[in-house]
């Protein structure tokens, strides 16, 4: 039934001239929109307050040992903040080893991988959640290139670190790998859903 009434909605979103204009032309953002339409749109990331499509996405960043040790974790909240994001989610904690092999799980195989998870242990590190419009391509873009050589200055990497092994900060890298790490870091009550007093002032209601 749900199916059926997925394919209606997206063959009635597709043909109607009013909505070329207002949805994006990522063909995956259809069933996003038709899933808004049945189950409504907070569970699929439409804000009720600004109407836009995708304000509710979520990311995970992570301020690594060296960026904790080196005391930035306020420098690089503050980029956050300052570009508008809503700080949903974050916290301290000395990271467990099986949890940052989850975390790391598509890298097991490689060379840096035992000297990446016995850097990632040896001190406490500071994980957020973020959310806004675009935020985990948004986030990315902001703490720069993995290798601090090739992040331009700017960017987090680029302005805070040298070398590729102490890197300072951790983004997701895809809106999948977000929803996994964050459900990986966080328990549900952990995040906070709240309403920003300037929501207006940073998207068009
Ligand atoms: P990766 O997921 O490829 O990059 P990113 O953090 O930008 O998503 O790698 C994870 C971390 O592994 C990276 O932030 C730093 C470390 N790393 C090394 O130490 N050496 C390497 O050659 C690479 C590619 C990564």
């Amino acid at each position: 039934m749900v199916q059926f009434q997925r394919c209606w909605l997206k063959n009635l979103i597709l043909q109607s001239p009013y909505c070329r204009g207002v949805l994006p032309s990522r063909e995956s953002s259809i069933p996003e929109f038709a899933f808004c339409l049945l189950f409504g749109h907070r569970r699929a990331g439409y804000s009720t307050t600004s109407g836009i499509l995708g304000v509710r996405e979520r990311t995970l960043v992570a301020v690594k040992p060296d960026g904790v040790q080196r005391r930035l974790v306020g420098q690089i909240t503050q980029r956050f903040e300052q570009k508008g994001f809503k700080l949903v989610g974050l916290k301290m904690l000395q990271a467990p080893e099986e949890q940052l092999s989850q975390h790391y799980h598509e890298l097991r195989r490689k060379p840096f991988y035992p000297s990446l998870l016995h850097y990632m242990t040896s001190g406490p590190i500071v994980v957020m959640v973020w959310e806004g419009y675009n935020v985990v391509r948004t986030s990315r873009i902001m703490i720069g290139d993995t290798n601090p050589v090739e992040a331009q200055a700017g960017t987090v990497r680029g302005d805070f670190s040298i070398h590729i092994s102490r890197n300072v900060v951790h983004a997701s890298d895809s809106v999948e790998g977000a929803q996994r790490e964050i459900q990986l870091w966080f328990h549900r009550k952990e995040l906070m859903d709240w309403d920003c007093c300037d929501h207006s002032s940073t998207y068009q209601i």
